[in-house]
């Protein structure tokens, strides 16, 4: 779709990262923007910097796993603005302590933003998507949405992303509504992803612990995401999909690969294997070491 002044355009983890760069980028177009994150600080530093562009905003404080809080955002865009236009389903945050023998409820936090955060997002803006006579949807998945290898939570929130969004494009297709439909999947990009748990909610308990195996891990993945793909160029990526009607955005070439190598396993039946070198990381043999270096520290 092209879009002129005025078009409105929601963004949910607006506060950091990718979704302030999308928030940025969209304002930087013409769009009014609403800005949506649970950070209260966050939210407020992103909406000064939206503000500068002198293009309307509207700031709606948002948890986007609870789903009464989502529904809220539409009705306040809606009230504020009479339309909205594009929609970026962007929130997200990593998992936390131990998959398997950690708490349940570090999936339930990660499938709660992650996967639900979507699907409600989804469900609020559609109808009004429709009623405006067009507009469009992204959903932000990553490279961990085709090709698990990073945290089993997130992993499979992102699986989940890519499923629901490819099925969302399919329907608008047959329905032949005129919504359009984009995935974002990115692989390593500068953002505060890695300190997701600044957000853990306390509703939750205690925040699990991170053990001294995925602390070296993390230790990597850190330098990673420190050296990645600036924000900025996401979200030049992303308008470039919207305007184009490109259901697939991938920023990080380097990762498709490690997917579609996996595809070719499966086709061929072969077992899962790790890669010996993920893209930014350090070959495999080098992590075990380091991880049996700091085990027999202990
Ligand atoms: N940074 C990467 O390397 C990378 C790679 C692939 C995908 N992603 C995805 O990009 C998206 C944006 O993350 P980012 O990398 O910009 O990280 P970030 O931490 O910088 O930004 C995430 C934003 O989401 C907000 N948020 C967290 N929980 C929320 C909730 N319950 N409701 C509303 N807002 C909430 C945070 O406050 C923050 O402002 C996420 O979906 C993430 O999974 C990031």
């Amino acid at each position: 779709m092209e879009w002129e002044a005025g078009t409105v355009a929601v963004v949910t983890g607006a506060g950091s990262g990718i979704g302030l760069a999308l928030a940025d980028a969209l304002a930087r177009s013409g769009c009014s923007i609403v800005l949506a994150d649970v950070q209260a600080d966050a939210l407020a530093a992103a909406t000064e910097q939206i503000d500068a562009h002198g293009v309307d905003t509207l700031v709606v404080p948002t948890d986007v796993s609870k789903v009464d809080e989502v529904a809220a955002l539409a009705d306040a865009t809606l009230e504020r603005f009479g339309a909205v236009h594009i929609v970026c389903n962007n929130a997200g945050v990593t998992g936390a302590g131990d998959p398997w023998f950690g708490p349940l409820e570090s999936w339930e936090w990660t499938m709660g933003v992650n996967f639900w955060g979507v699907v409600h997002g989804v469900r609020a803006f559609l109808p009004h998507l429709i009623a405006a006579g067009g507009g469009h949807v992204v959903n932000t998945a990553s490279i961990a949405g085709l090709w698990p290898g990073l945290a089993p939570s997130y992993d499979a929130s992102k699986h989940a992303v890519v499923a629901l969004t490819e099925d969302l494009y399919n329907t608008m297709q047959a329905a032949e509504l005129p919504v359009g439909v984009s995935v974002l999947c990115p692989g390593w990009v500068q953002t505060g992803i890695l300190d997701s748990d600044r957000n853990w909610p306390a509703e939750l308990g205690e925040l699990p612990v991170t053990d001294a195996v995925q602390q070296v891990s993390l230790d990597h993945v850190r330098r990673a995401v420190a050296e990645g793909t600036p924000p900025a160029a996401v979200a030049d990526l992303v308008l470039d999909a919207i305007r184009a009607d490109r259901f697939w955005v991938f920023p990080n070439l380097d990762f498709l690969e490690l997917a579609i190598a996996r595809f070719h396993d499966i086709a061929d039946g072969i077992n899962p294997t790790p890669p010996e070198q993920v893209p930014g990381l350090p070959p495999r043999t080098e992590m075990m070491a380091a991880m049996e270096a700091m085990l027999g520290e202990d």
